[in-house]
């Protein structure tokens, strides 16, 4: 596809800030002194669209993007005391209301999170949700039943004991401590030959938790779902619809929390090593 690099040149002030800040250092100057993309080297754009983002006046476009319809960053970012907060107060919810959350708001979540930087900007990361609570029942049993199953056969290694315990509690007493009655569930995965596929996932996936909990929504990083469906039990890809040629980035469960944190924790300091 063409990149459709344009530029509005009555307002162009010439700056150069486009022809800088190209990572693929492919912008360069025309004869008539504005700045412009050589054909031969169009191939070479990542599509990061940074010429849009940097350009003072807003006057280029590309991909058929516009800049007027890019959100203003001047002024707008959260402060950073407010940032601090939401990473340390954001906690692993693990009590839900037995509700499920307005799928546009879930919509919007994923789209936001999709900005997630990508490895050399593939952005081939893919979303699997699960946003509705009786869906999500039908899953969990169906996981549920395997890994009984798979406890019953003995093939729970060793080394995931505390795992095979909440398999039998669920066994003996229904109780679900995997999912602890999340209604909704997250998973990101991406091609396994883009450049960075597990890095890509787990990045969008925890912006998704940041913008989450700020929007009163509950997440919790789900190991055991994640071994669960990755290592234990390959048909739950099948019943998922994740592609065989895709890295399993990870899972997360979600919904309105039935908690509410009044203040953060507090942790060790940091272990921090500065070699020189
Ligand atoms: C990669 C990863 C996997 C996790 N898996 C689970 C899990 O399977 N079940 C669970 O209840 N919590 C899980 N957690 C949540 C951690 O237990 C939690 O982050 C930790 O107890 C600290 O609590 P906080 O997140 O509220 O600060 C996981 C967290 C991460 C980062």
């Amino acid at each position: 596809m063409m990149l459709q690099f344009e530029v509005n040149k009555p307002g162009c002030i010439r700056c150069g800030e486009c022809v800088f800040d190209c990572p693929a250092r492919i912008i360069g100057v025309g004869s008539d002194g504005y700045p412009a993309i050589p054909p031969e080297k169009e191939g070479n754009c990542i599509r990061c669209e940074h010429c849009l983002a940097v350009c003072p006046p807003g006057v280029i476009s590309i991909l058929g993007y516009k800049a007027a319809d890019s959100l203003p960053v001047e002024g707008k970012l959260p402060e950073p005391a407010a940032m601090e907060t939401l990473i340390k107060g954001r906690r692993s919810v693990r009590r839900y209301r037995e509700e499920n959350i307005d799928p546009e708001l879930i919509q919007h979540l994923l789209e936001v999170a999709w900005h997630a930087p990508t490895g050399v900007n593939a952005r081939q990361v893919r979303f699997t949700v699960i946003d509705d609570r009786e869906k999500l029942v039908q899953f969990r049993d169906q996981m549920m039943e395997g890994l009984v199953q798979q406890l019953k056969e003995n093939k729970i290694p060793k080394s995931r004991s505390y795992f095979a315990l909440f398999v039998k509690v669920w066994e003996r007493q229904k109780a679900d401590l995997i999912f602890r009655n999340a209604p909704h569930l997250l998973i990101a995965t991406a091609p396994k030959n883009v450049a960075t596929p597990k890095e890509d996932c787990l990045i969008a996936m925890s912006y998704f938790e940041l913008l989450a909990q700020t929007n009163g929504v509950g997440t919790v990083w789900n190991g055991i779902v994640k071994w669960a469906i990755d290592e234990m039990l390959p048909e739950l890809k099948e019943t998922l619809g994740i592609p065989e040629d895709h890295q399993f980035g990870y899972a997360m469960t979600f919904g309105v929390p039935a908690v509410k944190y009044a203040r953060t924790v507090q942790h060790t300091p940091a272990t921090i090593h500065r070699p020189m």
